[in-house]
């Protein structure tokens, strides 16, 4: 395929990973990001988020020019939209949060000829890209029929994003068979290990909305057995270990909810749009989100009121070893126990700032040392050893996540 001039929208936990993989793959890439910050610290070489060879491989491609940090979207060949997908409050629920997507594609439709590839890759509820092309037309005053646009969406695992960018397969949607193998020739440049599948726009947006729907579900179903053992008076987690023991039984590790960008918000747009036929996948969501809140409780109930008493939670992020606090079960429980009164703080190995939503983080011996009782919210690499599971295990604690079992 000839090398192509690409404009990365977006340069996060997915867009920066992408332009980097396209950008070694032999293409020119413009990365622009909305946030000066971002841009500034990208031009300086320094990346702005944790994820495992990042840097390094940002230091190559930028280093051989090949990727360029742009301050204003450029003409190109080939956009690929990166942007968040948050909800927001509705008065008829949790609703896609379209304003950035909307908005990039405003950017593009400014620089938009005849010709060009505009992929969507952020995660949005079906139709959204028909609604997106259609703005685009309307913003660029080009016909429908004038320019390209695919749905690619993503479904990387954080802390192996290099890696997955490769060798996961992809789901390529487009209404135009014609957008969908431009789309497909171009990610077949750079997804080596694996395998491209083209469908329509629609199917695409779903499909990726479905497989993270069906691990909240999965997860949401772990959760409530912890809450049942719980009041039944057993160890959920050898429990678990013993079902699994079922040759066709594959239960998941409770925890203390769902969080992350993903997971936690995009069951959400299936809700949104489907509601009436959506209700386990509404119910999987608010067992997770209840998750939190009743882990609150319970050490509420065994604190009492002696509101004095020091607690410090053991991991803040949405999930080991990364450093995303988005939707994080561990900030609501924080944010939670600090409303009653508790006296809070955090423990985040992941994280260089002193707060994280108003709870001041403390390093692990510390924290170890100065709170009255712990809750181990996640399995980071660092509450792993035997001294630190002793330390925790010496004093009052809630282990959320089986850590403390031997
Ligand atoms: N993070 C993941 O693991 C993951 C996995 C699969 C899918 N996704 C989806 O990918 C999309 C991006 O997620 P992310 O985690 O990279 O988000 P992010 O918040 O890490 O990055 C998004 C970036 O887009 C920038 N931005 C916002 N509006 C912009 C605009 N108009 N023009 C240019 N830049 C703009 C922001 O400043 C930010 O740096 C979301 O839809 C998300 O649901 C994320």
């Amino acid at each position: 395929m000839q090398r192509k001039e690409i404009t990365v929208l977006g340069l996060g936990y997915i867009g920066l990973p992408t332009a980097v993989v396209m950008a070694r793959a032999g293409h020119h890439v413009k990365g622009y990001d909305a946030k000066r910050e971002v841009r500034e610290s990208l031009r300086k070489g320094k990346i702005h988020i944790t994820e495992s060879h990042l840097q390094e491989a940002f230091t190559e491609a930028a280093d051989r020019r090949c990727l360029e940090i742009a301050e204003s979207v450029e003409n190109s060949d080939v956009y690929v939209i990166c942007v968040p997908t948050p909800f927001c409050e509705a008065e008829k629920g949790k609703t896609a949060d379209l304003s950035f997507v909307e908005a990039a594609a405003k950017e593009v439709a400014g620089v938009l000829k005849r010709g060009d590839l505009v992929i969507l890759e952020s995660t949005v509820p079906p139709h959204t890209t028909a609604g997106i092309t259609k703005l685009l037309s309307e913003k660029s005053g080009l016909s429908e029929q004038d320019f390209y646009t695919a749905h690619c969406p993503e479904r990387v695992l954080p802390g192996n994003i290099l890696y997955e960018l490769k060798h996961n397969d992809r789901i390529i949607g487009a209404a135009d068979p014609k957008a969908a193998e431009m789309t497909k020739e171009l990610y077949e440049t750079f997804v080596a290990g694996g395998r491209c599948y083209i469908c329509d726009d629609v199917t695409a947006e779903l499909c990726k909305l479905a497989e993270n729907t069906f691990r909240d579900i999965n997860i949401a179903y772990a959760n409530q057995l912890s809450m049942i053992c719980e009041s039944a008076g057993i160890d959920v987690f050898r429990l678990i270990g013993l079902a699994n023991k079922h040759p066709r039984v594959s239960i998941l590790t409770p925890g203390l909810g769902v969080g992350g960008h993903c997971l936690a918000v995009d069951p959400w747009f299936i809700v949104e749009k489907y509601g009436e036929e959506a209700s386990l996948i509404q119910t999987a969501r608010e067992i997770n989100e209840k998750k939190p809140v009743w882990v609150k409780e319970k050490i509420a109930d065994e604190l009492g009121q002696d509101k004095g008493k020091k607690i410090g939670i053991l991991g803040m992020t949405y999930k080991p070893n990364i450093d995303d606090m988005r939707e994080s079960p561990s900030v609501i429980l924080a944010e939670a126990l600090k409303n009653d009164g508790y006296q809070v703080y955090g423990c985040e190995p992941n994280s260089h700032g002193d707060t994280i939503g108003g709870i001041r983080i403390v390093p692990l011996d510390e924290i170890l040392d100065m709170c009255d009782y712990v809750v181990v919210a996640l399995a980071h690499d660092e509450f792993k050893s035997e001294e630190v599971r002793r330390k925790i295990i010496e004093r009052p604690h809630y282990d959320c996540i089986g850590l403390l079992r031997s």
